[in-house]
């Protein structure tokens, strides 16, 4: 559901699902969200009580998925019962877990705050939290059972969240709708603004169009590799950067970079480069990356390759709106691409 103080729609939704009992996972900034949403369910006779956990990527945790389950276990949640996370991606992805093994599985229902949560990651059933040295290695798939992208809450997030998200955005359009793009193309600045209800209509092109992929191969064994667009040097740079660069800017990096790669192997033309440049930096997504250096860079994905035993499959696009997956590129054209990429 997307929309704009759709309170009554969630509270709909927890009547539909009749749950025994209901949990609310939130962080510390996102608590006034998460009690709006208690308050909400409370006028249907349903207490639920809430859990902060700390506002930060390292909540996704081993220590937190635990604390989260003692919480679920302290409040009687027992299989009938639902978790509610209220939050960006740190909160959905952790309280996604918890829900996955709680229980041997409990309904989720997701109430994403972030722009980013709400076209991605509160979408496709991946939940998780981190290893001690590796992103969201403990996982589970999981499917939720309603998510309410509500879109007033996009008013508080900080300028730099609410930006680095459109590098995702820009992903789906790139990637896989060009009607996606235009539609981008057209109101940029009534994106900057925050206009809801053109967010509205972003948000539910990229929902479909994320939605449309993981019916397809929810288990990312094939075609759900097309949402990895931008990933392959993006990830590279995060890890080159010791994760200084965000994860919007480090994918911006790559989409341009993946875009320089398919016009050298000539199977796009400059003007999918070009458009793609401009509207990333409509957006605020510039092309210099803080400093990185690029034989950093091309080691970290070296190892990304030697973990995939031997393979890179790159997503390239071949014009806007329609990328491919799986393709193999030559050594030097990376080297090349990369290294000018960060001149
Ligand atoms: N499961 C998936 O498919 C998937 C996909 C993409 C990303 N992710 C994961 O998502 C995480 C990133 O998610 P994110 O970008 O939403 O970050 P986040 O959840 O860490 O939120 C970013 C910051 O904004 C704050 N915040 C959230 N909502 C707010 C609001 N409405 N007003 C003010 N502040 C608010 C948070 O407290 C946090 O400090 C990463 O861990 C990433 O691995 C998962
Ligand atoms: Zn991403």
């Amino acid at each position: 559901m997307i929309g704009s103080n759709l309170q009554r729609e969630l509270r709909n939704v927890i009547t539909r699902l009749e749950p025994t009992g209901a949990a609310i996972i939130t962080d510390r900034n996102v608590r006034p969200w998460a009690l709006k949403v208690a308050k909400a369910i409370k006028r249907v006779g349903l207490k639920t009580p809430i859990h902060v956990i700390p506002a930060s990527e390292r909540s996704k945790s081993m220590a937190q998925l635990e604390e989260v389950l003692s919480f679920l276990e302290r409040r009687q949640i027992d299989r009938g019962g639902c978790v509610i996370a209220v939050g960006g991606g740190t909160v959905g992805d952790l309280a996604g877990l918890a829900a996955a093994v709680w229980q041997r599985g409990v309904r989720l229902v997701a109430v994403p705050t972030t722009l980013l949560a709400m076209v991605d990651s509160s979408i496709g059933g991946k939940t998780g939290v981190n290893g001690r040295s590796s992103k969201n290695a403990i996982g589970a798939f999981w499917q939720p059972s309603a998510v309410i992208s509500d879109l007033a809450a996009i008013e508080t997030l900080p300028a730099p969240t609410y930006r680095d998200a459109f590098a995702e955005v820009v992903k789906y359009a790139v990637a896989m709708d060009r009607g996606l793009f235009d539609l981008l193309q057209r109101n940029a600045p009534r994106l900057a603004d925050r206009d809801r209800s053109m967010l509205e209509r972003v948000v539910f092109r990229c929902v479909a169009a994320k939605a449309l992929i993981v019916a397809k191969d929810e288990r990312d064994r094939g075609p759900r590799a097309i949402l990895n667009y931008g990933h392959t040097a993006g990830h590279a740079l995060e890890a080159a950067t010791g994760f200084r660069v965000t994860h919007g800017r480090a994918v911006a990096f790559g989409m341009r970079v993946a875009a320089r790669i398919a016009l050298a192997m000539d199977l796009c033309s400059k003007r999918v480069v070009d458009a793609q440049d401009a509207l990333l930096e409509e957006f605020g997504l510039p092309d210099r990356p803080p400093h990185a250096d690029p034989k950093r860079v091309l080691a970290a994905m070296a190892l990304d390759k030697k973990a995939r035993r031997g393979k890179v499959a790159w997503v390239l696009p071949r014009r806007i709106g329609h990328s491919e997956i799986g393709h193999a590129v030559p050594g030097a054209i990376v080297r090349r691409v990369i290294t000018r990429s960060l001149a």
